[in-house]
């Protein structure tokens, strides 16, 4: 068979599986199967690289996210590794590191910290994006910390296990930008995808509390301490949680100029703050 007639085919298959995006990633997988030739060039597909690509296919269909299938994913301009106990980034978090990373571009060697980096997303993009930054990561988990550390290790950022509620207190008051995409689903609400639900670790989910923001208080507080007098904050939250984070943030008596930033879909999805003069 082509390559164009295996990917119809396991479009369809994924299709009837639920799979949202059917067709990137028949094409995705297939790629992977194949290599680095382009899929145009190839005329028939062998035995042996259809029988792999049966293989993959039957573990996207049983709903594993295809970024573990692949063993990466891609945030933004980065090539990331991604493992089990690693937070699959999301389309939504590159917006709110985008919002960082362009407050960023202005200023020289400037020291950022990622809070709760998962698999070390945003703070790899500061790596790669941002000139001259001086990062850190801060990470609870084992597991994640271990992809963390393949992703950050070889782009100079320091990786710290540890809790964001109390960690680098070395840093206070140096800090220029703090970002932030912590746990923030409420207690009890049931996420819809299996990809989520199965594969995302719990504790990259919750964030503690009837309204998921026991977390991300804590990160608030932590970032009002590590910036310095104007630097930056921007947190991540859910789309109907735009005016609770405002006040969040806002009960730390510590910022000022406090926004609600929006996402592609134009839904509330990041709080954005300036550290006020001590
Ligand atoms: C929603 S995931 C986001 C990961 C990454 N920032 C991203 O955007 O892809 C939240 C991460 O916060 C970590 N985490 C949860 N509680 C934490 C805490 N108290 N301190 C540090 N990290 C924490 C979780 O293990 C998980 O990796």
């Amino acid at each position: 068979m082509t390559p164009r007639e295996l990917i119809a085919l396991a479009t369809a298959r994924l299709a009837e599986h639920g799979v949202p995006s059917p067709a990137h990633d028949a094409r995705s997988l297939l790629r992977h199967v194949l290599g680095e030739r382009p899929l145009e060039l190839i005329d028939e597909v062998s035995d042996p690289d259809v029988d792999a690509y049966i293989a993959l296919l039957a573990r996207r269909a049983l709903r594993e996210p295809l970024q573990h299938i692949l063993g990466e994913a891609t945030f933004r301009y980065s090539q990331l590794v991604i493992a089990r106990g690693a937070f699959v980034p999301r389309p939504e978090t590159e917006i709110v590191a985008g919002a960082a990373i362009e407050w960023l571009a202005e200023r020289e060697v400037p020291r950022v910290v990622d809070l709760c980096t998962g698999s070390g997303a945003i703070a790899a993009a500061i790596a790669d994006e941002v000139p001259g930054a001086q990062t850190w990561a801060v990470e609870l988990s084992k597991e994640a910390a271990a992809v963390a550390q393949q992703n950050l290790e070889p782009r100079g950022v320091m990786l710290v296990l540890g809790d964001a509620a109390d960690a680098l207190p070395e840093l206070d008051g140096t800090i220029d930008a703090v970002i932030s995409n912590p746990p923030y689903i409420p207690d009890g609400a049931i996420p819809r995808d299996p990809e989520v639900t199965e594969w995302d670790p719990p504790a990259a989910l919750y964030g503690g509390g009837p309204d998921g923001e026991d977390i991300p208080r804590a990160v608030a507080a932590r970032a009002a301490a590590l910036l310095r007098d104007g630097g930056l904050f921007v947190m991540e939250h859910g789309d109907l949680q735009g005016e609770s984070m405002r006040a969040l943030v806002a009960a730390t008596g510590a910022f000022e100029a406090i926004e609600t930033g929006r996402d592609l879909t134009d839904r509330d999805r990041y709080v954005r703050a300036i550290r006020r003069r001590r």
